[in-house]
């Protein structure tokens, strides 16, 4: 059974989606033992108490820079003999220390269709707002490996949505998360839990 450590900055619906998909058996081989958030009081950590899942606060404003924050979420990482790490709705950029650490053992959920919308600034909202302002037809979410760059690591599953003529940031981000970021990142994580995805050549491939 491997150890799932979900870190999370906000409202965590993708943390629910990944309590629900393992209660319900969906997330085979993994179990999540504990939740960190780089924010005190956010509703994500309170549906972790509510399941009976331990949790840590780390909160980002207390460390100077994203080096020393990143050690101290990797000693966390290490006390915690995390197997898997899952960004669902993490807001902070981890330096390479943990990176690689953790190499092809981190999984994040960016909202839109990677390499669309993502890198440095996009994150939450201002991805719908920027993809609505291009007036792009089609959007989604990708689950992927994180890797020293942000939003480039290896691509797990993508997964898109139509973009309809009157819809705000807010009405788009619903569409994504119900329809592809709540069903694929559990996906993710159950493939990842019973070693069905191999690297080649730097890209991640499901086993047959
Ligand atoms: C989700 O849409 C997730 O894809 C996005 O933030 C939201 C968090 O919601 N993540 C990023 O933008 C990371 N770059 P949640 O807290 O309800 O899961």
């Amino acid at each position: 059974m491997k150890n799932i450590i979900v870190l999370v900055s906000g409202g965590g619906t993708n943390l629910q989606a990944l309590i629900d998909a393992e209660r319900s058996g969906i997330i085979q081989g993994g179990k999540i033992t504990c939740v960190i958030s780089s924010k005190a009081g956010v509703y994500a950590l309170e549906r972790a108490e509510k399941n009976g899942i331990p949790t840590r606060v780390i909160p980002r404003k207390e460390y100077p820079d994203s080096k020393s924050y990143s050690t101290a979420i990797l000693d966390a990482l290490n006390e915690e003999k995390a197997d898997l790490v899952v960004l669902a709705g993490f807001m902070t950029i981890l330096d390479e220390c943990v990176t690689k650490a953790y190499a092809y053992k981190i999984i994040n959920v960016h909202p839109a269709l990677i390499p669309s919308f993502c890198g440095d600034g996009f994150y939450g909202l201002k991805v719908h707002e920027k993809a609505l302002e291009y007036g792009v037809k089609v959007s989604g979410a990708t689950i992927h490996f994180v890797n020293e760059k942000a939003d480039a690591g290896a691509i797990i599953l993508q997964g898109t949505v139509n973009v309809l003529r009157n819809d705000t940031p807010e009405v788009l981000q619903r569409r994504i998360m119900k329809n592809v970021e709540w069903k694929l990142l559990p996906e993710a994580v159950s493939l990842f839990c019973q070693d069905k995805i191999e690297i080649i050549d730097g890209k991640a491939y499901i086993k047959d």
